[in-house]
Parts: C-alpha cells; structure tokens; sequence
C-alpha cells in the first residue's frame, strides 16, 4: 500500500529530526493562540471589561455625563483613551502594567479599602491617566473661539510645560463633578444669610473663654483663654523624624492670649469676603463704610475644593489674605485679632506636654516612614481621635466635631489644615536667639516664605509632631494660576493650608 510507504517514511523522516517536530507543533499552537490572544487583547480595552470590575458611579455614570460622552459632537473617548498612553507610546506596557494591578486588588484587596478619593488628586491622576493621549486628540490648544481664559492659560501652560499637565486645570474632564470649576470663579461664596445678624462684637472683661459675634453677620466663633507660662520650644535632638530646623531648643516665655477653638471656618473667612470683595458685588456707599479695606478678587477655580464651605476650614487663602481678614475682623469686633506667633502656636499645641505630640505614642507606632509600619501599617488609634491626617482623611478636610480637644482645649492643632503663622520662616532661627529665656518671641522680621505649622489632611504622622516645622512654597502654590499678575489673595494649588487667629489680651480692658 502506498499510503502505509508513505507515512512510514514521514514519521521516520521526523523522528531523525526531533527539533522539526517540535517546531511544528509550535507553530500550531500559536495559530491556535493567536485568535483568543487577539481577541484578549482587544476585550480587555473595551468598556464593558472596565465596567466588568468599577460599578462605583464615579468609574461609569460621571464618565457619561462629562463632555467626553456628553458632547455636540457625539464623539465617544472610552476609557483606555485616557487611561493608557496612545498606540505604539508604551501601550500594551501600560496595558500590562495597569492590568495587572486592578486584578491583583480585585482578587487580593477588600474593596472598602479601595480609597478612590485619594486617587483624585493631579499627582495621583499623571501615573493612570497619560498627557500624550490628550494632546493626540488635542493637538491644538488655541482653537477658533477658545475663550481668553483658554488663551492666558495654555500660554502659561505651554511656558510651564515641564512642571504641569492639562489635568492641573483640566482634572474632571474625565468623569463629571459638578462642583469643579478652572476658570475666573466669579460667583464663589456667596451665602445666604439664614439666621439673624448679630448687632454687636462680645464684650470681654475678664480672661476666660468668650463667643465672638461678627456683626452684621449670623457668624459666630468660640475663642480659648490661653494663660500665660513657660515651655520648651522645639524638639530633643533623639526625637524620631526629627529635622535640624526644629532646633536648638529654647526655653520660652509667652504672655496669655485668646485663640480660636478651631480653624477659621468657611462661613468665617466668607463673611470678610463677601464684606470686602470688590468685584461688583458692592454699591459705592457700602464700599465707603468698608472703606481702607481692599477686598479679595474672584478665585480661580474652587477653593473650597468641591468640599463645601460651612463649617469647613477656609483653605487656599494667601498668608497676605489671612492677615487682611484678621485686620478687618479687628475694625469690626474692635479688639486686637492676628495671626499666632510660631512660639505662641506651638506653646498653644503643646497644652503644657513636652512630648512628640500632646496625646500619647511615638511617632514611630504612628509614621508610615517606619518601614516596619509600611509593611504591616502604621498604629491608628488613639491619634485618629485627636487628628485628621494622611491615614484617616479621605484626602479632604473634615469637620471639626468629632475631633478630641488638646489639653487647652483647642481643636485641630494637628492635622486637618496646616495653619499660618506670623514670623517669616528661617531654617536656623532658633539658633540665633541668644537670651536665657525668650519673652514672646517673633523672628526674623524679614525673609520669603511664612512658617506653616501643624500639618494636615495629607500629610504623615511624621509631620504632625509639634515641633515639626513648614512653610509656605508660593511659587510652587501658585504654579496652575494663569493670570498675570498671579492672585496675591489665592493659592492655586495649595489645598492644605488654612489657618487660626489669636485675639490679644489687652491688660487694660481685661482683668484676671
Ligand atoms: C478585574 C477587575 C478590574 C477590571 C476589569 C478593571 N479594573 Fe480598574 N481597578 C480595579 C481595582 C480593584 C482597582 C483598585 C486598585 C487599588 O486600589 O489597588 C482599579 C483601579 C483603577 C484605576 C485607578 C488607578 C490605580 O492605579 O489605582 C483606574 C484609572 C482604572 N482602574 C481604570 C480601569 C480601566 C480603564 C479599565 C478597563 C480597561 C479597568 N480599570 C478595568 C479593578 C479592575
Ligand atoms: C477624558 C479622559 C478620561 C476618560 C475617557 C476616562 N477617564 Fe477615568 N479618569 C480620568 C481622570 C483625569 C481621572 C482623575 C480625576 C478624577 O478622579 O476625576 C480619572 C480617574 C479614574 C479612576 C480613579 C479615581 C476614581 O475617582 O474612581 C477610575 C477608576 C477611572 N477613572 C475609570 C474610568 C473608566 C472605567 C472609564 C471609562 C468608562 C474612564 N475612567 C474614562 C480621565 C478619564
Ligand atoms: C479620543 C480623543 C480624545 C482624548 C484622548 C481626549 N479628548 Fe478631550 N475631548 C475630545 C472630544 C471629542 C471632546 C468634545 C468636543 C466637543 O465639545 O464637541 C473633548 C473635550 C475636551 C474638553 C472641553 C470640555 C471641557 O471639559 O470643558 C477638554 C478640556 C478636554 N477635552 C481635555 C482633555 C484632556 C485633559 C484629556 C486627557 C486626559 C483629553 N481631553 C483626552 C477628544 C479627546
Ligand atoms: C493653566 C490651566 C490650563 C492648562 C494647564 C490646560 N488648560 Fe485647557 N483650558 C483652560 C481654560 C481656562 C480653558 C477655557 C475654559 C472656558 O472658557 O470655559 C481651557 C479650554 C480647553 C479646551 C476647550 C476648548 C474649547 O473652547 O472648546 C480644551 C479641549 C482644552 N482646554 C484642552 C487642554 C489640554 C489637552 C491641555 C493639556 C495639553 C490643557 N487644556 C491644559 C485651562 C488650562
């Protein structure tokens, strides 16, 4: 037979060549590979695969309603459009990378330990969302009819080019917030005065603690008796995380004062906006009453952030804006309001303890830095009673009301937002006070940068220690802000800093 010749002589053809054999099969399996594998690769970049996992609305129903679904044109960019680099940029990498780490926290992650919110701020956003895929589509920033906003913008965009993305304006473009805004905003904090306007500031007389009235307004705020005493500013040179501007300590002496319980909150800091704003919102006449105070322009984009206002912390104010509020809430009230010293701020924070921080525990239970801590997670409890921060934030501020006080009975001093002090900030000027004890001190009188002190929503338990010293960046804070002149009232990118007032004790009106 023929046939029976032939096959004989293949297989022995073969088995004197074993390596074709498995060549052949080889080549095979891969066609048979190939057509699953292509189509893998292509199900696994359409939107039915993303929603297959992000049920959450904010992955499906904000996509919908943003402009990139909801558009005149009816043109539809889909998720890998964003969130993987164009084809042939590093795509299928990208596409390995991001998989691989989405079915990784599918299978090994409890889902209420996703924390999306975290993942909505622009530095979080530039590692899954990628600039080339934006500027592929768009690829030219000056379009017929684009508003001047848009011009200034994308002017300063493309000077500023290493040191921002489109999403420093542009971040819901993606998914819809309707409480975002990036241009001049015109209409922020007005507010509906609800209760009934008070007609006069409190009268003080003796030193304890008072409710401060702003009148003309519904506004009102709790104010703390500081007493006097001595304390030990900044840190031992063995505290963990300790940096070398935190000393030489100093023995310091501070006269009594009064200080707000909390942060100044939104309905504070808007009633002096919405008093003094200037643009247009005020008749002549009114504007004479208020007459030596120029009043804050428009903010660019949201400084509440989305957050709401309230009883909120302010933030994104300038140190400039701080202190004309509280150089108006003095006209108004009649008393003496400021910013606190540093040395006030940290005698007020520390509440008579000389420890790391005034509630119980070492930085190192608490400090992701700790590697320890970074593989098996940080301590929580005890100062997630008495802080807002990185571990327990949201990355957003929060109300004040379920916070612990310190032992003066202040609210906030760490966490939450940073605040602002008076004193320009010097890494060395511990060391250049000389006396035995320091008597109110505030140095040094000139410089650049303010000190920030107390840390915030976003910050490591490293950083709220008391002695832990900051300051303002305000080239770095004012970098997304297009307008030329920047706005000496807003910071455009720092959406941690706040701040608190003192109220001067004046021996003359107050008795013991
Ligand atoms: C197998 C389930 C699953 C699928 C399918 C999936 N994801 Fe995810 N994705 C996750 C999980 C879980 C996380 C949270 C990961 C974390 O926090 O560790 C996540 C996070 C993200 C993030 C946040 C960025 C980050 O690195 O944490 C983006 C953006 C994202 N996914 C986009 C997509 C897109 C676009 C698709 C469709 C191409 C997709 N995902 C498909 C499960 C999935
Ligand atoms: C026009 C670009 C764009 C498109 C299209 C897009 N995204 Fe996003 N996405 C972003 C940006 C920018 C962010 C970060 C800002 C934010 O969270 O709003 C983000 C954030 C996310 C996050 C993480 C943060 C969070 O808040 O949940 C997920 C998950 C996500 N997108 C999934 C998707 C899915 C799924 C789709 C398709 C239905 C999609 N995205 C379409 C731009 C886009
Ligand atoms: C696949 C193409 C494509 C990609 C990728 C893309 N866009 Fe768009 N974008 C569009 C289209 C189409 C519109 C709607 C135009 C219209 O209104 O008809 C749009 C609208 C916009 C608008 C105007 C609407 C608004 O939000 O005010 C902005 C801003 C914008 N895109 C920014 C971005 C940014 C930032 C990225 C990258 C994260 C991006 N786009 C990615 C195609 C794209
Ligand atoms: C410094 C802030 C800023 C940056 C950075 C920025 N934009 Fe814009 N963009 C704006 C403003 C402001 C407008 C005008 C919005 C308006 O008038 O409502 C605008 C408008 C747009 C529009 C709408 C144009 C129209 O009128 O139809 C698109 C699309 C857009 N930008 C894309 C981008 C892309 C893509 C990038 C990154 C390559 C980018 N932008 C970077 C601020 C910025």
């Amino acid at each position: 037979m023929p046939g029976r010749k032939f096959i004989n002589r293949l297989v022995g053809f073969y088995q004197r060549r074993k390596p074709l054999v498995w060549f052949t099969a080889g080549v095979i399996a891969m066609l048979l590979a190939i057509y699953p594998f292509n189509k893998a690769v292509h199900y696994t970049g359409t939107n039915e695969y993303c929603f297959s996992c992000h049920v959450h609305d904010h992955a499906e129903e904000s996509w919908r309603l943003s402009p990139h679904v909801n558009n005149q044109s009816g043109v539809v960019v889909n998720c890998i459009d964003c969130h993987l680099p164009p084809k042939g940029q590093g795509h299928i990498w990208a596409k390995i990378k991001h998989g691989a780490k989405d079915v990784y926290g599918f299978l090994f992650k409890d889902s209420a330990d996703y924390n999306w919110e975290a993942k909505r701020t622009v530095a979080a956003a530039n590692k899954f969302t990628y600039e080339s895929s934006c500027v592929k589509c768009h690829s030219n920033l000056f379009p017929v009819g684009l508003s001047v906003d848009g011009v200034d913008s994308h002017l300063h965009y493309e000077r500023n080019r290493d040191e921002m993305t489109c999403l420093n304006c542009h971040m819901h473009t993606g998914h819809h917030n309707p409480n975002y805004v990036h241009a001049q905003n015109v209409g922020f904090g007005q507010r509906d005065e609800t209760g009934e306007a008070f007609a006069y500031a409190a009268k003080i007389d003796t030193f304890k603690n008072f409710t401060e009235f702003i009148p003309g307004t519904s506004v009102s705020f709790e104010m703390v008796a500081i007493p006097s005493g001595t304390f030990i500013m900044g840190s031992p040179e063995n505290e963990p995380y300790r940096r070398d501007d935190e000393g030489p300590q100093k023995k310091v002496h501070i006269n009594r004062f009064f200080m707000g319980r909390i942060e100044v909150t939104w309905d504070e800091f808007l009633a002096w906006f919405n008093a003094t704003s200037s643009e247009g919102r005020l008749t002549t006449e009114e504007r004479a009453q208020i007459d030596g105070f120029s009043g804050a322009t428009p903010p660019w984009g949201a400084p509440d952030q989305g957050w709401g206002t309230g009883q909120r912390p302010a933030i994104t104010m300038t140190h400039y804006a701080a202190v004309e509020y509280c150089r108006w809430l003095s006209a108004v009230t009649g008393k003496r309001y400021r910013l606190p010293t540093e040395a006030e701020w940290e005698y007020a924070a520390r509440g008579g303890t000389q420890t790391p921080y005034f509630f119980d525990g070492s930085p190192k239970k608490y400090s992701t830095r700790f590697w320890w801590n970074r593989i098996f997670g940080p301590e929580t409890s005890n100062i997630s009673e008495y802080a807002i921060y990185k571990e327990n934030s949201q990355n957003r501020t929060a109300l004040p009301h379920d916070i612990k006080e310190n032992p003066f009975g202040l609210v906030n001093m760490l966490g939450n937002v940073a605040e602002f002090c008076l004193d320009y900030y010097a890494p060395d000027a511990y060391a250049h006070y000389e006396e035995e004890v320091l008597h109110n001190p505030l140095a040094p009188r000139r410089g650049r940068e303010r000190v920030v002190r107390g840390g915030s929503f976003m910050d490591d338990a490293a950083e709220l220690r008391v002695a832990a010293r900051s300051h303002t960046r305000t080239e770095d804070w004012l970098r997304t802000d297009p307008q030329i002149p920047k706005s000496v009232w807003w910071y455009s990118d720092a959406r941690h800093v706040g701040f608190r007032v003192v109220c001067e004790a004046d021996p003359n009106v107050i008795s013991e």
